[in-house]
């Protein structure tokens, strides 16, 4: 059906249905202001729905399942994620629930015994791009499943898309499967368009801009348009034509996220929820992103550790802080100063507020037994600081704990201490020196030569696909070249980080207990709890099974076992994945102090503005050193990407 038939249909039933209406009972303005009353009061219009999800099965966790307000349980246990703990969240949806705004008050948030979010707001407005920030641990990703759960009572008409895994492997392509829920999304809305049409409420404003909002949504679904689409968005993400036809199965992990990632902009939903979404994604498909992103015109959240990045895509920043959501309008850097300006008003006000209470508890104590007009007035005075008490008094302002992070002195070496003589590598190439056309179309580098030393500080970049890890585990040996030679100093020391590293520790394990069976008989328990405890896992952390920490606190289990090794040259593929912000900046100063050499694979460019002093970039077989910085590279990036487009 067209938009002009859709459209004339929909009146007609309104016509019908307002007359009708009209003529039994007029919708009054007092019910909706009654509504909001009842709402904002914090009181649960539907009853306060306490459900409890020790199997009853009644919970309903679907798309369609919500707009209620009250307290929700989540801990339906699936066989093989039965560690992960309770949700217990409350909160009170106090926005219209026909509004594209969402406020929800009383907002609280707790895993098991953890609380992660103490009574606070939760608010997001449609057309805003969120970037959700705060430490690791500090339960972003906690927050975002249980918006994406609808544990929290976000409007049904609000459909959200929370992106958490890779699409399944089958035999669809990646094309179709970025596009197979777009014909029960079509059905949904246009459902959803007939009933509003022909409800009471459609004549409220609310309604009506509902009503218009669903002819937009689903004029952009065009079917005829959608292969055009979801192949643009494929192709941003680095799938070439083949690679769109392909079969998810014959997919890797990490290609397999990317297209979740591709459906779930394909899908524009009303609010889309994304958890570090550039982890799986090269330089050139993460300035792609970043300009997709942009304009985003609906509601965005977004955790990221990427500042620039943050810069580049949101219009607000919400910081998850001491349990409570602080909101910053603008992007990364704008927030930054605001929460400067904001701590330093909140130290005034917390030393004014203490010096008062302090001058005030003097007076009563000097004067508090003297004669009855000084007496009075100490009392009067003691009143007041209770007064002041009971008001809420402003906290002092508590920084974050800033890690300084340290990889030891390793001594020296003489250079080069790799060197590369004239590799070739394909995965597919004959082991020999033959270099017969065939198999030079196998190769992924063709005599490579080059030196890495112990001053090295070099970022590698190129297209995903080029083989920058590659050229890393051919680097560590891992990897063998086709034909020529690698030398390694025989002494030398490497560590290598990589994403997969997290997935093969034990998580039954606890940070500690993995430490001490990986370097058994080196060090003591309480050392060894010092040399955890430096990467920032402190307390209970330290003793707590590996699969209950945060995906930031895993990656500084890695960075401990790591450090320790001592190593000359560090190979650190994409490190920054999971870490936060803060932790980031400890890493660059621990690069930077760092005696050794490093190789880096990174899609964040602040890092590799802070730390290397070449970038190399892998392309067209070879590796050639870009004459710029970093900054001219991603520059060069978006040129290239808005001429191809
Ligand atoms: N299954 C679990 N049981 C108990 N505690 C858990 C569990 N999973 C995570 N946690 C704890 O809950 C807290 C929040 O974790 P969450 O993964 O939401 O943090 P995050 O802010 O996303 O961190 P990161 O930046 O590292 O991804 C952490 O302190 C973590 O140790
Ligand atoms: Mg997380």
């Amino acid at each position: 059906m067209g938009r002009k038939d859709r459209e004339k249909k929909l009146q007609k039933a309104k016509q019908q249905q307002q007359a009708a209406a009209k003529a039994q009972n007029p919708p009054s303005q007092k019910d909706e202001e009654e509504y909001n009353e009842e709402n904002t009061n914090g009181e649960d219009t539907n009853g306060t729905e306490e459900q409890n999800s020790n199997g009853s099965g009644e919970e309903d966790t679907s798309s369609q399942s919500n707009g209620t307000n009250g307290t929700h349980s989540s801990d339906k246990k699936k066989p093989d994620d039965s560690w992960i703990s309770p949700r217990n969240v409350t909160g009170v949806l106090a926005s219209h629930p026909l509004s594209r705004d969402v406020k929800i008050i009383n907002f609280s948030l707790r895993l098991g015994g953890l609380v992660i979010v103490d009574d606070t707001l939760l608010e997001f407005n449609y057309g805003r791009r969120y970037g959700l920030i705060g430490l690791n641990g500090s339960g972003k990703s906690t927050l975002l499943t249980c918006i994406g759960q609808r544990e929290v009572p976000v409007p049904s008409h609000i459909n959200i898309v929370h992106l958490e895994k890779e699409i399944a492997a089958s035999d669809k392509t990646a094309l179709e499967s970025v596009m197979e829920d777009l014909e029960d999304e079509r059905k949904r809305l246009e459902t959803e368009a007939e009933e509003l049409a022909m409800s009471e409420e459609s004549s409220e404003a609310d309604a009506a801009d509902r009503l218009t909002e669903l002819y937009d949504i689903l004029d952009e679904m065009d079917v005829n348009t959608a292969t055009t689409r979801a192949a643009k968005i494929l192709h941003g993400l680095g799938f070439t034509k083949d690679m769109q036809h392909k079969q998810t199965k014959d997919f890797s992990g990490g290609w397999r996220m990317r297209i979740a990632l591709a459906k779930a902009l394909f899908m524009k939903p009303m609010m889309l929820l994304l958890d570090e979404p550039t982890n799986h994604l090269d330089l050139e498909a993460c300035v792609w992103l970043e300009e997709y992103l942009k304009t985003y015109n609906r509601i965005l959240v977004v955790i990221s550790h990427s500042q620039d990045f943050l810069n580049g895509v949101c219009t607000n920043i919400i910081h998850l802080q001491n349990k409570k959501l602080t909101y910053y309008t603008g992007n990364f850097d704008t927030y930054v100063t605001a929460r400067q300006e904001r701590e330093v008003n909140q130290m005034k006000q917390y030393n004014w507020e203490q010096d008062q209470i302090q001058h005030m508890k003097d007076y009563v104590a000097r004067f508090g037994h003297g004669s009855a007009k000084l007496a009075s007035q100490a009392k009067s005075k003691a009143k007041l600081i209770a007064k002041m008490e009971e008001q809420g008094l402003t906290e002092r302002v508590t920084k974050d704990k800033v890690l300084i992070l340290r990889f030891a002195d390793p001594g020296t070496l003489p250079p080069p201490v790799v060197q590369f003589n004239k590799v070739s590598f394909g995965y597919n190439a004959a082991p020999s020196s033959s270099s017969n056309n065939n198999n030079r179309r196998q190769l992924l580098y063709e005599n490579l030569e080059f030196g890495i030393d112990l001053d090295s500080r070099v970022a590698l970049v190129g297209p995903n696909g080029v083989g920058k890890s590659t050229l890393l585990k051919l680097m560590v040996g891992e990897l063998v070249p086709s034909s020529g030679l690698i030398r390694k100093h025989s002494h030398l020391r490497i560590a290598w980080y990589h994403q997969h590293l997290t997935e093969h520790l034990d998580l039954t394990l606890s940070p500690l207990e993995f430490m001490l069976k990986e370097f058994p008989g080196e060090v003591e328990k309480e050392r060894m709890r010092q040399v955890i405890g430096k990467f920032g896992l402190t307390g209970k952390l330290q003793t707590s099974p590996i699969q209950k920490l945060s995906d930031g606190q895993k990656s500084r289990v890695v960075f401990a076992w790591l450090a320790w090794k001592e190593p000359h040259l560090l190979l650190l593929d994409e490190p920054t994945n999971h870490l936060d912000l803060e932790t980031i900046d400890s890493l660059a100063e621990a690069i930077n102090n760092f005696e050794g050499g490093l190789v880096l694979v990174s899609h964040d460019f602040r890092l590799i503005n802070q730390v290397a002093k070449e970038i190399w970039v892998c392309e067209h077989k070879t590796v050639t050193p870009w004459k710029g910085d970093i900054l001219s590279y991603k520059e060069h990036l978006r040129k290239r990407m808005l001429e191809n487009e």
